[in-house]
């Protein structure tokens, strides 16, 4: 056994039965140490969209390492292609007169914008606006903000801490209102997750993400929509929010934005947001991370954007929107399986009976080389390379039907 110590595992079970290795990847393909290869069934962890083994992205990053690996961004430095990415992203967001300020990652973000919200209400002269509001079965984030805004129950940990914070139901913007009145106009901010993704892949009706803009322009509670999982060509565009008609006022992201070949993630502010932060600090935003804006995992955000626009993988995602439907719908007819949840992009889920049979299948999927993980405890994830071919989601979708067909 290694000395890693693996994220969300029990360490006494991946010590009794061993750990996976990986080696290599292709496209949507990976391969293990003893040379077994699996269908990659969940992109990595949500942020595999352009697929393995792209020897662009490492050329991008050998260049930009040759040249220049990075440098502060603090105060008024930064590296060219940094500033060349946040232009890119500026240009492709759905915010209005945006500036973008980059991070590490997802949980990154969340805290940044957790802290970000706070800052404003006190600016505007409202500090007693200080909750925050997010939807039951949300992820945001393993930070100490982000996992003072699980839904899921479990992670949060009992971390709220000074963070004051409140659920609302995940498909119900009334019950969002209802949060706003009850608290009197203390809340200073809602987090919202387009379609939610670890919760368990949950999609609302179209008019959700409209319908709760509405409520927080009316209240003036600011809409961070978090867009770690489905920007960056998952839901068959750059990013949900287009999809559903809303421009946010603050948008995050990471995962897709380099395919996960570097992590990097960020914000998109609203230029409202951001002129009322200049305006209102008395000094400079005291906020930042040594890699904010790392130029090498900015080359590689450049090189990816570019290759997902080239090859057509936004269109890779509106493809296995339909495509994951018509293979994986039919398995809700099997004993083991209470619903499957599809049509909303390259994002699916198969929502088995228990826990237990959500971890039996897991193991039994690998057995017949697919890869894919329990989420939100009884469910398995679906969320693919972008690029994965037809074939392989109907071979996919074979698999799951054998492993379950013996299951409970
Ligand atoms: C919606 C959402 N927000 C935030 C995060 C946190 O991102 P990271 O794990 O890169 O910190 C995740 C991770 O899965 C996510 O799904």
């Amino acid at each position: 056994m290694s000395r890693l110590f693996h994220p969300f595992s029990n360490p006494a079970d991946v010590d009794e039965q061993g750990e996976l290795v990986l080696v290599s990847g292709s496209a949507a393909s990976v391969r293990d140490a003893a040379g077994r290869t699996y269908l990659d069934l969940t992109a990595g962890l949500w942020f595999c969209n352009a697929g393995c083994g792209r020897s662009e992205l490492g050329a991008a990053a050998a260049e930009q390492m040759g040249r220049i690996a990075s440098y502060s961004t603090f105060g008024d430095v930064a590296v060219d292609t940094t500033i060349r990415l946040a232009d890119r992203i500026a240009g492709l967001a759905p915010v209005d007169d945006p500036k973008v300020f980059l991070t590490s990652g997802g949980s990154d973000s969340v805290d940044t914008a957790v802290k970000l919200v706070l800052a404003l209400a006190r600016i505007r002269g409202e500090p007693e606006r200080n909750i925050i509001l997010h939807r039951r079965h949300s992820y945001h984030g393993m930070h100490l903000g982000g996992s003072a805004l699980a839904g899921i129950e479990g992670n949060r940990m009992h971390l709220a801490g000074d963070l004051a914070t409140d659920v609302v139901e995940w498909d119900d913007p009334g019950t969002l209102e209802a949060a706003i009145d009850a608290a009197d106009g203390r809340v200073v901010a809602f987090f919202c997750e387009p379609v939610i993704g670890a919760g368990g892949v949950r999609s609302t009706a179209p008019e959700y993400m409209a319908a709760v803009k509405e409520i927080c322009d009316r209240h003036r509670v600011i809409l961070v929509v978090d867009e770690v999982i489905t920007g960056f060509g998952r839901l068959g565009g750059w990013f949900a929010s287009e999809r559903f008609g809303v421009r946010p006022d603050v948008l995050l992201f990471a995962k897709g934005v380099t395919s996960g070949y570097q992590p990097l993630g960020g914000l998109v502010l609203s230029g409202d947001v951001w002129r009322t932060l200049g305006q209102g600090l008395d000094g400079p935003w005291r906020h930042g991370y040594t890699y904010s804006g790392h130029a090498t995992a900015c080359a590689v955000a450049l090189a990816n954007i570019e290759l997902l626009e080239r090859e057509g993988l936004l269109a890779g995602g509106a493809r296995l929107e339909s495509e994951l439907v018509a293979a994986f719908a039919p398995l809700a007819e099997m004993p083991a399986v209470t619903e499957v949840r599809a049509g909303v992009g390259a994002l699916a889920a198969i929502q088995l009976t228990s826990g237990d049979a959500a971890n039996r299948a897991v193991r039994g999927l690998r057995e017949h080389g697919l890869l894919t993980r329990a989420i939100a405890g009884d469910c398995l994830q679906i969320s693919p390379p972008l690029c994965m071919t037809s074939e392989e989601v109907n071979r996919a979708a074979e698999a799951c039907a054998d492993v379950l067909a013996g299951m409970r």
